[in-house]
């Protein structure tokens, strides 16, 4: 059977329904235990201040950049394939600081030089994309030496019509170094936080830009 990616993975009614999707169900403790770690971690390893702007992408309903716009007044630009989760995100986040937009949108303005970011990240997210126009989205947007976080799963999670997950047998932790210098592995650091089944299924990675 050839298999089609089920972009209605990612749908959803309300912010409540759209957390449930993000973290496979686990919205009440580890959601805020670990984007607190999370966000303290990248705020330190990234220098983000209130001069930074930061490409979220997939940024779901903006938990992180919500964060990391508390604690430091920066600005995110969130990018999502879901209608729902960019909906859901401007009052999640609800701060003049943040906005987002959809992926052909972002791609536009960032090939028409209209618009790029400091630095980036992208959590839980790769994982399940069509992974090269995502990841030359990330690439193109940032300059120079410019720091990416990642967070994500070893193994690639594509949503695939009728059910389930495929790995299409890309290495997304290898790809990265043909464009990214590894500034500090925090695998160990941040597993920690994370349910015991997802511990050694997952990297966790500071980069900057080569
Ligand atoms: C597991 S959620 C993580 C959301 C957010 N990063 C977080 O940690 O709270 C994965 C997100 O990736 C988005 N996504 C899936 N495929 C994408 C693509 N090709 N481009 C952009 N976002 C995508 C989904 O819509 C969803 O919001």
């Amino acid at each position: 059977m050839v298999q089609v990616y089920d972009d209605r993975r990612f749908l959803g009614e309300d912010a409540q329904a759209l957390a449930k999707i993000i973290l496979t169900g686990d919205t009440g403790e580890r959601w805020v235990k670990e984007t607190e770690v999370f966000s303290e971690m990248m705020i330190r390893k990234m220098g983000i201040t209130q001069d930074t702007v930061l490409l979220d992408y997939g940024a779901g309903i903006g938990r992180i950049a919500k964060s990391l716009i508390e604690k430091t007044n920066c600005s995110v630009i969130g990018v999502d394939i879901s209608p729902d989760m960019l909906r859901e995100s401007f009052s999640y986040v609800a701060h003049p600081n943040f906005t987002s937009m959809s992926l052909n949108k972002f791609q536009f303005l960032v090939n028409a030089g209209k618009l790029n970011v400091d630095a980036a990240y992208s959590i839980w997210a790769l994982q399940h994309c069509d992974f090269e126009p995502a990841y030359q989205t990330i690439v193109k947007a940032l300059p120079q030496g410019a720091p990416f976080f990642i967070a994500n799963t070893l193994n690639r999670c594509i949503p695939v019509i009728p059910s389930g997950w495929a790995d299409d047998g890309i290495n997304i932790r290898r790809r990265l170094r043909d464009d990214f210098e590894l500034t500090q592995d925090v695998t160990d650091t941040l597993s920690q936080h994370l349910p015991t089944d997802h511990q050694n299924r997952v990297f966790c990675e500071f980069m900057k830009k080569a």
